[in-house]
């Protein structure tokens, strides 16, 4: 069977190398009595390159070629890779893809499409790059419903905090590294404002709950506003900031979805999560807590889970993986403004007396924290569980310029 890869960055360069460095192996697993990529489509030049011979930019060379059964999207975005990827479902060809962005946005109907065709799409380098997390999800916890959902999705950004926890760095000196070491997107961004691990929630909740979950119904925040004095005030409190990407399911049947910076505990699997590791906790109702834990991002990580989907498309040309994941309903995730947590605040004050009686005023009883070298005229206090809207109008009320605000987890 022959393969062809629609994209030739780190990841699909990565793809290229895998496919070569465990050829045999490769090829054995597929069952086949060959996988050879034998078509390379970028728009970029890559003199001297091993694979030369096989470039093309032209997209037809690809598609007109009735030899390639498989093809490897790793062009990122969604245009143009959603056009060549439906494409190619519909001549007849499966598609592996390490596109979140694309999978995120039209994950549904590019599924719709394969089966229509009897071929197969599968992404399982779109969420935790190296990490097996979504034939996990849709195979081995095949027996539970899922309530629950809680990751660090993106390497970029954990890698960044890890910095400013553990090495008391700035938020742009660990990003400038990040980058450096080709973790980050093209666009920091993606990473920093928290999109990437958007996508990869939408996924996640998508295949755990059974309907589409975009991106713009998840509200969003990055880790950009995180100050060093934030990461004090959490170690202070007991626990670390992660960003974190998270989903539950209720009893309605309606589901929350967010990703946001978020205190949890030391004590939480998640939390020893460091540098560019990303982990994904699973709560079933038979398995209980299950957490996926490696190397979320990077070549050859992520290259390691486009071959494998790889190897089970040519392992599996005669059927197809289903997936259970049906079209977005209408009024299915709940306002995020509904959502309660308990919040860490920190904010100055011109009058210290003032300040803790408008808080205590405003919600009650709450724990403050502190540690040293925090500036005198501010204060870091956790409230109880409070509905973010209730949150809003208190805050807003209260004898304080706020600094910040992270929602405290529990898991
Ligand atoms: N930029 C992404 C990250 C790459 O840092 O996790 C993997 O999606």
């Amino acid at each position: 069977m022959n393969i062809a890869i629609m994209g030739y960055g780190v990841v699909g360069s990565g793809v290229a190398e895998v496919l070569k460095k465990n050829h045999a192996s490769i090829v054995k697993k597929s069952t086949q009595d060959e996988l050879e990529l034998v078509r390379i489509l970028d728009l970029r030049d890559f003199p001297g390159d091993e694979n030369e011979k096989l470039f093309t930019k032209d997209f037809n060379d690809i598609l007109n070629d009735d030899s390639i059964g498989i093809v490897v999207e790793t062009m990122g975005g969604v245009n143009p890779a959603y056009d060549f990827v439906l494409a190619c479902l519909k001549a007849g060809k499966s598609v592996v893809t390490s596109n979140k962005e694309l999978v995120a946005a039209k994950g549904c109907e590019l599924l719709r499409v394969a089966e229509e065709m009897n071929v197969n799409f599968m992404f399982e380098a779109s969420v935790g790059g190296g990490i097996p997390i979504i034939r996990p999800i849709i195979n081995c916890l095949a027996a539970n419903e899922i309530d629950e959902i809680a990751g660090i999705l993106n390497g970029t950004t954990n890698f960044i905090l890890t910095k400013m926890i553990n090495e008391g760095m700035t938020f742009e000196a660990a990003l400038k590294i990040a980058q450096e070491l080709g973790y980050a997107e093209r666009d920091p961004s993606a990473d920093v404002e928290g999109k990437d691990a958007c996508r990869k929630i939408c996924i996640l909740a998508s295949l755990c709950f059974g309907n589409h979950v975009y991106p713009d119904e998840v509200y969003t925040e990055g880790i950009t506003e995180i100050a060093l004095a934030d990461v004090e005030y959490a170690k202070a409190w007991g626990g670390v900031i992660k960003l974190l990407g998270r989903a539950t399911r209720y009893g309605d049947g309606k589901i929350s979805a967010m990703v946001s910076p978020a205190f949890i505990r030391c004590s939480s699997q998640l939390a020893g999560v460091d540098d560019v590791f990303n982990a994904i906790l699973v709560r079933g109702d038979a398995i209980g807590d299950v957490v996926f834990y490696g190397r979320g991002a990077g070549k050859l990580p992520t290259a390691s889970a486009v071959v494998a989907d790889v190897v089970d498309c040519a392992r599996h040309s005669a059927s197809r993986k289903v997936f259970g994941w049906e079209d977005s309903i209408a009024d299915y995730v709940v306002n995020y403004k509904d959502i309660k947590h308990p919040f860490f605040v920190r904010a100055s004050f011109t009058d210290e007396a003032a300040a803790k009686q408008s808080i205590a005023d405003a919600f009650g009883e709450v724990e403050y924290l502190t540690y040293e070298g925090a500036a005198a005229n501010e204060l870091g206090f956790v409230t109880a569980p409070v509905a973010q809207s209730e949150f809003d109008e208190k805050i807003a009320k209260a004898a304080l310029t706020v600094g910040s605000v992270i929602r405290v987890t529990d898991y």
